[in-house]
């Protein structure tokens, strides 16, 4: 039996008291959702695939030293990570036109950006997590000008790591979504890293062929979404040829 309290259930995960103060599990869920949830379905092993690539992600980062929440994983759903309170800000970093900023701006999906562009979303599934600019997040208190600032950083130094290793093993990264949170030790805040960066918050190419390795083989109908998802784990060194 489960004991363990839950703390909240999102679209695919849950969060759980953890074993200490200060800490929790978060659980991968096999649902995949997207559309502001209009689209779902259970997909086997999502959740396992998830919690692997993006231990793998997060130890990475820690040891490069991007703060995030992660400490360890647990087993084949869960990780130990920090508690943070999240910035209800959802933060994407784009390399190559895809999804809505092809749409939003008539760009052709694959064009190289002139650079980097970071934009904002207000999480909120009422509205739609609409885009938001600096001026909102800011004024409406969503986050200080000195937490977008380290957001902004933070965003920068996770694409700048996940665009060199996923190029190395053969995949270009178009873009991605992170979330922040504010994490409290003694008298000390420090912005990092939560959530989970895996291919359910980013987009994959593969550098040769251009197919797509992410949630979009969901969005967009394409199926293989779980195969792709092992490919992307399998290049990354995280699972055998066997598996
Ligand atoms: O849909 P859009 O093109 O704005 O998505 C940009 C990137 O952010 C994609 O990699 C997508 O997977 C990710 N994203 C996400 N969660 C959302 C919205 C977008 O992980 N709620």
């Amino acid at each position: 039996m489960n004991r363990r309290r839950r703390i909240y259930e999102g679209k695919g995960k849950i969060l759980y008291e953890g074993p200490e103060p200060g800490t929790l599990i978060q659980h991968f869920k096999d649902d995949a959702t997207a559309f502001n949830n209009k689209k779902h379905a259970i997909v086997d092993g999502k959740g396992v695939l998830n919690n692997r690539i993006s231990e793998f992600v997060f130890t990475h980062l820690n040891e490069i030293g991007i703060p995030t929440h992660f400490i360890r994983r647990m087993n084949m759903r869960e990780q130990l990570i920090r508690e943070v309170e999240v910035i209800p800000i959802e933060v994407v970093v784009r390399n190559v036109a895809a999804g809505s900023i092809a749409t939003r701006l008539g760009l052709d999906e694959g064009t190289q950006l002139p650079r980097s562009i970071i934009e904002f979303y207000y999480k909120n599934d009422e509205l739609g997590d609409p885009m938001v600019a600096e001026e909102h997040i800011t004024a409406f208190g969503w986050a200080t000008p000195q937490e977008l600032d380290d957001m902004m950083a933070l965003a920068i130094r996770v694409n700048d790591f996940l665009c060199g290793l996923f190029l190395g093993v053969g995949i270009r990264l178009v873009d991605f979504k992170i979330e922040c949170g504010r994490l409290f030790e003694g008298d000390m805040m420090r912005i990092v890293v939560a959530d989970e960066i895996s291919p359910d918050s980013c987009r994959l190419w593969d550098i040769e062929t251009n197919e797509k390795m992410d949630k979009d083989r969901f969005r967009r109908d394409l199926g293989g979404m779980l195969e792709a998802y092992q490919e992307v784990a399998k290049r990354l060194g995280i699972l055998n040829e066997n598996d």
